[in-house]
């Protein structure tokens, strides 16, 4: 994992808030990440830090919680899924981002090649080689290497101000 050191000072609970209010500023889409643990058990969590790197090689990235449950499955199997969540879908973001509950009986699934999980009826999604993982603070920002991935379209969920927003919406 590549390292660097931060020689910022540690913010404060008020300067905290306000950088997460400012970057709720950035509107982005929604996906839902999921690959299966060491007993092929399948684990997804919702993530909006998703974004795209380089087209050669086809690299995506996006940053897992240290303190995630499925920290360690993330930054160890090979390999793992991106969805795109459509306007419809806020169900399933609400699903992925909680913790515990038996989120894969509520949605529909298949598995993928490697035993990855994949989500049915999202906007597309993209399957992924663990490309190199990067120390990003309290995060780690995990790069994909793109398998394999299909577009089914249709309109996207939106996330801006810590809201669920979608594109015709006039808010
Ligand atoms: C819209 C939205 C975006 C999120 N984006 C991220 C993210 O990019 N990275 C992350 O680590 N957690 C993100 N989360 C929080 C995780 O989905 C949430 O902590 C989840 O419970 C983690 O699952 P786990 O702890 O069971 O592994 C997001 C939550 C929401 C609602």
């Amino acid at each position: 994992m590549s390292t660097q050191h931060s020689t910022a000072p540690a913010p404060n609970a008020l300067q905290s808030r306000a950088l997460r209010d400012t970057l709720g500023q950035f509107a982005t889409g929604v996906t839902v990440v999921t690959t299966c643990d060491t007993s092929g058990n399948p684990l997804g969590m919702t993530v909006n830090s998703f974004n795209s790197v380089s087209l050669d090689p086809p690299l995506i990235l996006w940053s897992i919680d240290r303190q995630s449950l499925g920290y360690e499955a993330f930054t160890k199997q090979p390999y793992f899924a991106v969805h795109i969540l459509k306007a419809d879908q806020q169900h399933v973001s609400n699903l992925f981002a909680g913790r515990g509950a038996d989120k894969f009986g509520q949605v529909r699934w298949h598995e993928g090649p490697e035993q990855v999980p994949i989500l049915e009826d999202c906007a597309a999604y993209f399957h992924c080689r663990l490309y190199n993982c990067v120390e990003g603070g309290d995060h780690t920002i995990l790069l994909g290497e793109v398998q394999d991935f299909k577009a089914e379209g249709g309109e996207p969920l939106v996330f801006h101000r810590g809201c669920y927003r979608s594109l015709s919406a006039d808010d």
